[in-house]
């Protein structure tokens, strides 16, 4: 039995995908900064884990790690409950092809001189899904109407160039597909698009994730998005490099405990009744967001949080705890004081949805 199969008893016990205590520090002009720092983050099977922060958070390089497309500098990476890193060649292409990557830019991520058919059989082909060329063209056209590019037949002749942004972030789900992987990692997938075609794509991948149990990592700047998609999820919050409050999405969008993840709420320009908007809620001190290189001591949100201790927030790394069930944030005020540190508004033990 290879090292990625599981016995009956065995299986589904583990998480699908577990970050432990991963790091990745990169080697810059400015000095080394730690794109991700200490990290723990899992996915269990047919789970929407939703990932969200600012730019520069450390988002896409937590989930190249998770991919296996980059080795942390310190942590484990594991699937199905083996460290990727310690797995055999054989192994490691079997984990490769559970986990699909659906890259922000489709238009990057797709080879221009290759037709659809081409883009879609090949991996087919390669990896053995199918064993003839007539087989492989049945299954992409399968694949192309499973996200919804109807009818297949007038698609696989097509070059990239020939369609649009929509179009082609289906077709790089439609690849995503042909090796049947257990887990999808999507990588603002949906953030190029216009608005529209952005809400039909994220609709087609909601039924997949429905139709198919496939887990999803799924990356995104915007909590109206997170929301949207990882409802019956969990959503991570992560601000230069660290995660600053986790649980269920619900209770992430409904009753945020982390002073960073209400600003973040805050942001969100759109009117939407579900959304915590808190009345008469502090401000930011401050919008500028800090440096990696030169990162603010303690509490890295320090300079711009509006719940500030001097001498508390800029001494120790707040850990991430519990604050209520299946809730947690890393935060020293509201550890230490609970919600009661935050407004009436926050207070509420049950999201309101
Ligand atoms: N290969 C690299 N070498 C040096 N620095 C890097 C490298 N990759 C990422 N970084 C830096 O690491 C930090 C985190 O980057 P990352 O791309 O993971 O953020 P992100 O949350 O995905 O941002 P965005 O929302 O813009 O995609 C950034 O400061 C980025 O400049
Ligand atoms: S530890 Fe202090 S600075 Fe950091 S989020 Fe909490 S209150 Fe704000
Ligand atoms: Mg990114």
């Amino acid at each position: 039995m290879s090292a990625l199969e599981k016995s009956p008893e065995t299986a589904g016990r583990a998480p699908l995908m577990t970050l432990g205590g991963v790091s990745q520090v990169f080697h810059t002009k400015a000095g080394p900064i730690r794109a991700v720092d200490n990290i723990n983050l899992s996915v269990n099977p047919g789970e929407v884990l939703c990932l969200v922060g600012e730019s520069g958070s450390g988002k896409t390089t937590a989930a190249r790690m998770a991919a296996g497309l980059a080795r942390p500098s310190s942590g484990e990476v594991a699937f199905d409950g083996t460290d990727i890193w310690a797995l055999k060649r054989d192994d490691f292409t079997t984990f490769r092809r559970s986990v699909q990557y659906v890259h922000q830019d489709p238009y990057a991520s797709l080879n221009p001189t290759r037709t659809i058919q081409q883009t879609i059989t090949a991996p087919l082909l390669k990896h053995g899904v199918v064993k003839t060329k007539k087989a492989a063209v049945e299954r992409a056209t399968e694949l192309l109407a499973k996200v919804d590019l109807t009818p297949p037949e007038n698609y696989l002749s097509k070059y990239p160039h020939q369609l649009s942004g929509g179009q082609r972030q289906r077709v790089a789900v439609a690849r995503a597909l042909t090796l049947d992987p257990k887990l999808i990692i999507a990588d603002e997938s949906t953030s190029m698009l216009d608005v529209s075609i952005r809400i039909s794509v994220l609709a087609m991948l909601g039924r997949l994730r429905d139709d198919l149990g496939v887990g999803f990592l799924f990356i995104t700047h915007d909590l109206a998005i997170a929301k949207y998609f990882g409802w019956h999820g969990k959503t991570a919050v992560m601000y230069l490099g660290r995660i600053v409050e986790f649980g269920p999405t619900p209770k992430i969008i409904n009753a945020p405990t982390h002073p960073y993840t209400r600003a973040l709420i805050d942001a969100i320009p759109e009117p939407d009744p579900d959304l915590t908007k808190t009345k008469g809620r502090e401000s930011l001190r401050s919008l500028e967001i800090p440096s990696l290189a030169h990162l603010p001591s303690g509490c890295t949100f320090h300079p711009r949080c509006p719940l500030f201790e001097d001498g508390l927030c800029d001494g120790a790394v707040p850990e991430l705890v519990t604050i209520r069930s299946g809730q947690s944030a890393a935060c020293h005020v509201v550890a230490r004081d609970g919600v009661a540190a935050l407004d009436d508004e926050a207070r509420s033990d049950e999201p309101r949805a």
